[in-house]
């Protein structure tokens, strides 16, 4: 669109306050301007406002008839271990046979723990200090040099981190991942509105402009070339996981077995709720179809409710944005239209900004809203979804607060709990506390073992056994 038009466009949606310092730009100011104008879907803008700012939009919140939805149990919790090993075979299959990608939302920065730079670049592991980039990088080397088929790494990085997370997989020579299978797409970003509607610029020549949520990674993996580069790689299926999680198992090929052998578009996995007030999105049926309810919506009575049989909470199916997706219904998600299209969902957000002067504003409470998609608001669109259980212990600790709970210690502890169950579990005994965690500090590189079954193996097949001591690292 030549200058003028994008500018008039502006104008004509009552935006024209985005160009009012234009004069005085030079013209690299100007164009930079220009280019964070022409990303933004002014119509898109102007229904969002309507919908979720000047419309109540929790008024639309309806919970009549939710009930919990059905996941298919562990073996040790009364599931079908029949159906649990075949569908570990059906995933092995898939993976030795390249069908299988892995894929991180990375686009999100530390804020929480208080940290500068890309998420995937904190340190983590208890004896090397690894990153989440690094644990998951060497977890993805070894699940390909298992199954004999190098696993192709798809990583979404957003606007702000963009070139310090390629910059750090650089300097570290890609973790030993070969560069054409480790794959970096930026996701789109959208314009942060005053509860008027109007479009809030961040400096003179810049708008305040945002990631679109995790949810965004869909159309990003469309736009990005993404998805063509899956299908001339014969790749159909995603692993899908959040950057601040390092006890994910990667490639679970139980998971991706079921997902497969039932056909589903979108699958995931539950872990179930430790106490109600858990702040994790729970799998629920509304109008007989599965949706992710998050915990700042589903109102506190319900997630207290408990089922007078059993005594456990009843919406105990807890999401932690672990999924495997379809790469045919990504791309029928992000091509949209009709009513598949993911919603938006609004956040209330300190902004900085500038006044109607130009001079910079630092906003000491919320002043403006952003946008965001999720991605478990694919769940309903996708035929047959399966949710499987998974153990806490083996799938997900994630690094969120600098202190406290989901931080960096509790994280470090799940980690060492893990390598402790691992090593008691093949005649190496440690000596742990009534939690399970170890008196010592040992690490496991993933390249040894990245789940029970890997780890066993390489135990196994170790000639002498090191002594179990403290600051032993297995590699
Ligand atoms: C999220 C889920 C919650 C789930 C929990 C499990 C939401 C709204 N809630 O909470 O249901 O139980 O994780 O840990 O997601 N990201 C992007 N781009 C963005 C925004 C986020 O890539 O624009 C990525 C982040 O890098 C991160 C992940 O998405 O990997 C999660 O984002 P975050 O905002 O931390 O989600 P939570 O509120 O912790």
């Amino acid at each position: 669109m030549a200058t003028t038009d994008i500018i008039e466009a502006f104008k004509r949606a009552g935006q024209g306050h985005v160009f009012a310092f234009y004069d005085e730009l030079d013209t690299a100011a100007r164009e930079h301007l220009l280019a964070d104008a022409a990303e933004i879907d002014l119509d898109e803008t102007a229904r969002l406002h309507r919908t979720l700012v000047a419309g109540n939009a929790s008024a639309a919140l309806n919970f009549d008839g939710l009930t919990p939805a059905p996941y298919e149990p562990l073996p040790e919790n009364g599931g079908d271990a029949a159906a649990w090993a075949a569908a570990k075979t059906a995933g092995e299959d898939a993976l030795r046979a390249g069908r299988v990608a892995a894929f991180v939302v990375a686009g999100g920065q530390g804020t929480r723990l208080g940290y500068d730079g890309p998420k995937g670049t904190y340190p983590v592991t208890p004896l090397k200090k690894k990153t989440l980039f690094q644990v998951f990088a060497e977890k993805i080397r070894a699940a390909g040099l298992h199954y004999g088929k190098p696993i192709h790494w798809f990583i979404m990085t957003s606007h702000v981190n963009h070139a310090a997370t390629e910059a750090f997989f650089k300097q570290h020579d890609w973790f030993g991942l070969s560069p054409s299978r480790v794959h970096l797409f930026r996701q789109g970003r959208m314009p942060a509105v005053d509860p008027n509607g109007k479009i809030l610029l961040e400096t003179k020549s810049s708008i305040a402009m945002s990631p679109d949520g995790h949810g965004g990674s869909l159309r990003a993996l469309q736009r990005s070339g993404a998805l063509d580069i899956m299908e001339r790689e014969g790749i159909d299926t995603l692993s899908y996981f959040q950057v601040d999680n390092p006890l994910i198992r990667v490639i679970d090929p139980a998971f991706i077995g079921w997902h497969l052998l039932r056909r589903s578009e979108m699958s995931s996995k539950m872990i179930p709720k430790a106490y109600a007030e858990e702040k994790i999105g729970h799998f629920c049926i509304q109008n007989n179809r599965l949706v992710v309810v998050e915990y700042s919506d589903l109102p506190m009575a319900l997630q207290k409710e408990t089922d007078p049989a059993t005594g456990r909470l009843r919406f105990i199916a807890g999401s932690i944005a672990i999924h495997i997706l379809d790469t045919k219904f990504i791309r029928r998600m992000a091509a949209g239209g009709g009513d598949v299209e993911l919603p938006f969902h609004r956040a209330d957000k300190k902004i900085p900004t500038i006044d109607a002067a130009g001079n910079p504003v630092k906003p000491e409470k919320p002043n403006g809203v952003k946008f965001e998609m999720f991605v478990f608001d694919a769940v309903p669109h996708a035929k047959n979804p399966v949710i499987i259980e998974t153990l806490r212990a083996n799938d997900f600790s994630p690094v969120k607060n600098a202190a406290g709970l989901d931080s960096p210690k509790t994280c470090c502890e799940d980690q060492l709990r893990q390598f402790a169950r691992w090593l008691n579990a093949n005649k190496a005994p440690v000596e742990t506390d009534a939690t399970g965690l170890p008196k010592i500090t040992v690490e496991v590189s993933p390249l040894f073992g990245y789940d029970e079954d890997t780890f066993a193996e390489s135990w196994n097949r170790l000639p002498t056994k090191p002594a179990v001591a403290d600051g032993l690292y297995l590699e």
